[in-house]
């Protein structure tokens, strides 16, 4: 199979890169992603010279650019986005354009080109906070809280309306939170790692009280994978880890400052930096379940591994904290 993933410089993306090349020997890859502050190609450092794998630099809201890309793909992964809800506060401008005018020109390819099959990661945001014991599932209305979850169910209501109106291959994902290696360090998990390694505090927002169902990223990677060759066309899948009990911020975070033997006192209580914080997510999973996956990897396995991950790259996230890791791109790719 010949994919083309967009976004595959950032977290997600590169770790389903990854992910492919380690799985499938015999696939052939194609990046394209513009390399916002988000997308860092030293993730991917150790497939530059991999025949199945290219990087291709682009903006998916850019219409020829992504047609060229794309022709005689198999199937279309769209990653691609402004993914933090705090930037989407603050100016939600490069949201909308990447995530909702982004999403279209991937859509209108897949029609032009005919390829027969794209997904879109889209995020269990889409649905708004719930109340326990209720769970959302695939089906109940979009409640968005932030220009970021707001621009992500615009763009699934793109995809939904290509698929009625022109029987567009594609089949949409939404999980919850994920952590794990190469993520941006502005997100509660690597932010608060970095800080503490540095001997810095950890900004818990609003008592630390909310809840997320904190996903390692590799376990979305196979999920993604399995709804890319097992899932039906048209359907959502909604994905998420189901910890039970349900974890609070503030008590993800006091397992982050144990396993960096740091004590309570590193966290500093912020209040108003993020208006209209969702309370508590969770979605019902059984959907994707039900044509084989679940995580294999428990909370307290994953924080462990990451923990140890972000002390073992330093060198990583001390660059992307620096910004030194914007001039990679210019170094490796570009001879003039
Ligand atoms: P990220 O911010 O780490 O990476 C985004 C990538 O997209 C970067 O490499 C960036 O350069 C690229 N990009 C941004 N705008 C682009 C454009 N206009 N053209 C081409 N490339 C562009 O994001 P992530 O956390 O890896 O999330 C990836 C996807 O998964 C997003 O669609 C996000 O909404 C979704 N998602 C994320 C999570 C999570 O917990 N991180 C959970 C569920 C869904
Ligand atoms: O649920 C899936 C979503 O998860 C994805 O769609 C988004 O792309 C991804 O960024 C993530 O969104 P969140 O807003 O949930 O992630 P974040 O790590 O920013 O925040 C997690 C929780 O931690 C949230 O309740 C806010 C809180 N928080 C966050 C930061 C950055 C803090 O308390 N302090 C912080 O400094």
């Amino acid at each position: 199979m010949k994919l083309l993933i967009t976004g595959g410089a950032g977290f997600i993306g590169s770790n389903f890169i990854r992910y492919l090349l380690k799985n499938y020997p015999d696939e052939v890859l194609i990046n394209f992603d513009k390399l916002t502050y988000a997308g860092n190609l030293e993730n991917l450092k150790e497939f530059e010279e991999d025949a199945r794998y290219s990087f291709i630099k682009g903006d998916v809201c850019d219409a020829n650019a992504f047609i060229e890309a794309a022709q005689g793909v198999d199937a279309i992964v769209h990653f691609a986005a402004e993914s933090h809800v705090d930037r989407s506060i603050h100016s939600g401008h490069e949201f909308i354009h990447t995530n909702v005018f982004g999403a279209q020109v991937v859509i209108d390819a897949v029609k032009e080109l005919k390829i027969p099959k794209m997904i879109l990661v889209s995020t269990d945001e889409v649905y708004g906070d719930v109340d326990a014991p209720k769970k959302s599932k695939d089906g109940d209305p979009f409640k968005p809280s932030s220009p970021y979850s707001a621009s992500k169910a615009a763009a699934e209501s793109l995809a939904i309306a290509a698929i009625r109106t022109h029987e567009a291959p594609i089949m949409i994902t939404r999980c919850t939170n994920n952590y794990g290696p190469y993520q941006f360090p502005e997100k509660l998990v690597p932010l608060f790692i970095t800080n503490l390694i540095e001997g810095k505090k950890v900004p818990l927002y609003d008592g630390g009280t909310q809840i997320r169902d904190w996903l390692y990223v590799s376990d979305h990677c196979s999920a993604i994978d399995l709804v890319l060759r097992k899932g039906t066309l048209g359907e959502a899948y909604d994905i998420a880890a189901e910890n039970d009990p349900e974890v609070t911020n503030r008590e993800i975070t006091e397992t982050v400052l144990a396993l960096l033997g740091k004590g309570n006192d590193m966290i500093e209580p912020v209040s108003g930096l993020r208006p209209g914080h969702d309370q508590r997510y969770a979605v019902d999973s059984s959907k994707i379940r039900s044509l084989g996956w679940e995580p294999t990897v428990t909370l307290k396995e994953g924080l462990v591994s990451t923990v140890t991950w972000y002390q073992d790259n330093e060198d990583w996230w001390k660059r992307v904290k620096s910004g030194d890791y914007q001039h990679y791109y210019q170094q490796h790719y570009q001879t003039s």
